[in-house]
């Protein structure tokens, strides 16, 4: 990060005032430290400037003929300019200023301009877009840092599991892919085939517990023309449609008994016939399988075949469910905005304050399935560019969360609140990423994972502690009276 004074030496500000004098003084004192100045006498006349000058800060005027300064704001975010706004305005119209930080000034100066005012609130201003800037670039790049394949998560249970993925990818064996629904078993298939050397040849999915016995074997192994009724030609099965590749067979815990020795014969032997054939068919496979069923458990009430489980249990990945890793809700949910306002076309940022306590805070039995379906269904609700505890299902909202400034914590907040407040703001701003959230608040990951499941918990504030007020909150701003 560039704090040095050196680095505004050519930021360029763009002064925007109907009031000649107002203007050259401006551009002096501006120009005696260093900046780069234009000068406009109106909206329409700064809106004409600002795609060619690309000023760092925009001081504008609030009254002006023709187009006023709030407009002008509006206009230039329209045109994409990320400029930030300091309005000026007489005594007067503290209102209309009010109104300007509504619309997203950063901030605002009251005539008659004070020199050392302009320039402090022009420094913090810049300050701050430096730092949106920076945060923008950031986002990015721990986006591609956390993710593996399209796998987001940096909870260690997760990385636990990327690391046997990217291990068992290479070879031949039979990974088994365990855990609750919606935990991204498929993903992990994917992921398995497309880390593996077979990655260019076909991947091929059976969902196991979507056919009938008849079905699905047919649909496995193929069929010869009359087979059965309705067996009109030949047809491939499943299997030799992979070779060469991966075959993932879903919901395993779902194959009916007399699959399961044929498919148990075909891991042995790479070899089977077609319904109805006799022709033995050898094949080159790579075999995945997933279930959410508890398969062990299946094995000793006898409804799985035993030797069958140890065929397929080579190496095996359980994910963990949602609620034991809470600490990755952040970024799945970021993740997940950026997926579906890009399919609705809507600009959302990110989370108002307070809705990620409640999406912490429920339990997630339906786990990343559900998640994904909420923040698609709050980014289709969503009528502003942050996503509010309104546009999430009823169930979830649960006791209205407090917004409130992190300001306004202090005095009359426990540290612990304080704290609670920090990490949910940084975690906003920063994405959801947990590390760099640790970096920003130079606290461990640890901690802040941590704390996370805490707050998931609704657990009790630790201890009595109370905040005594002087957490370092600078109260230059200026408060309008
Ligand atoms: N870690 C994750 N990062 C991003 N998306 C995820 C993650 N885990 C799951 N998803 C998404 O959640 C949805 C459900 O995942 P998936 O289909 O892989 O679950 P599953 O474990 O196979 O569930 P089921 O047992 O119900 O079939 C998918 O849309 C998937 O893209
Ligand atoms: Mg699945």
């Amino acid at each position: 990060m560039t704090l040095s004074t050196g680095s505004r030496t050519k930021e360029r500000i763009l002064v925007v005032d109907d009031e000649q004098n107002a203007r050259v003084a401006l551009r002096q004192i501006l120009g005696e430290e260093g900046f780069e100045i234009a000068e406009a006498a109106d909206g329409e006349e700064a809106l004409a400037l600002l795609p060619g000058f690309a000023p760092a800060a925009v001081l504008a005027d609030v009254r002006m003929p023709r187009m006023d300064g709030i407009t002008l704001l509006k206009r230039a975010r329209e045109q994409g300019s990320d400029a930030v706004f300091v309005m000026m305005t007489a005594f007067a119209s503290v209102e209309a200023a009010v109104e300007a930080m509504r619309a997203g000034a950063e901030n605002y100066l009251v005539k008659p301009l004070d020199v050392n005012a302009v320039l402090v609130v022009l420094d913090k201003a810049l300050e701050k877009l430096r730092l949106q800037r920076d945060t923008q670039n950031l986002r990015e790049r721990v986006r591609e840092r956390f993710r593996f394949h399209s796998i987001v998560g940096d909870a260690p249970e997760l990385q636990a599991v990327f690391d046997v993925v990217k291990r068992a990818a290479p070879t031949k064996a039979t990974v088994l892919i365990l855990g609750e629904s919606g935990t991204g078993k498929e993903l992990v298939a994917q992921a398995l085939h497309e880390e593996s050397p077979r990655a260019e040849k076909p991947f091929i999915k059976v969902n196991c517990a979507a056919l009938s016995e008849t079905l699905l074997e047919s649909e496995l192994f193929g069929h010869e023309k009359g087979a059965f009724t309705g067996a009109i030609g030949l047809k491939e099965g499943r299997f030799e449609l992979a070779d060469g590749g991966t075959l993932f067979l879903d919901e395993i815990g779902d194959i009916p008994p007399s699959l399961q020795i044929k498919l148990l014969r075909v891991l042995q032997q790479k070899e089977f016939e077609r319904v109805g054939g006799t022709k033995t068919i050898k094949v080159d496979v790579r075999l995945l399988a997933a279930t959410n069923r508890d398969l062990a458990d299946l094995v000793k009430t006898g409804r799985f075949r035993e030797d069958l489980y140890y065929r397929l249990n080579v190496v095996a990945v359980t994910l963990p469910p949602l609620r034991s890793r809470k600490g990755d809700v952040p970024s799945l949910v970021s993740h997940f905005i950026d997926l579906y306002s890009k399919a609705y076309g809507k600009e959302i940022k990110g989370l108002a304050p307070g809705t990620l306590n409640a999406l912490l805070s429920h339990d997630w039995p339906g786990n990343v399935r559900e998640l994904e379906n909420v923040v698609e269904r709050a980014v289709v609700l969503c009528k502003s560019t942050e996503l509010t505890a309104e546009d999430l299902p009823p169930s979830l909202r649960g006791p209205r969360p407090r917004e409130r400034a992190p300001g306004a914590l202090i005095p009359g907040a426990t540290l612990y609140e304080i704290e609670r407040e920090a990490i949910l703001r940084t975690l906003e701003m920063v994405g959801g990423s947990t590390s760099r959230a640790a970096e920003i608040l130079g606290i461990s990951v640890r901690k802040i994972q941590y704390r996370l499941k805490e707050y998931a918990a609704g657990a009790p504030e630790p201890g009595g502690d109370r905040g005594d007020g002087d957490a370092g909150l600078d109260g230059d701003e200026p408060d309008g009276r």
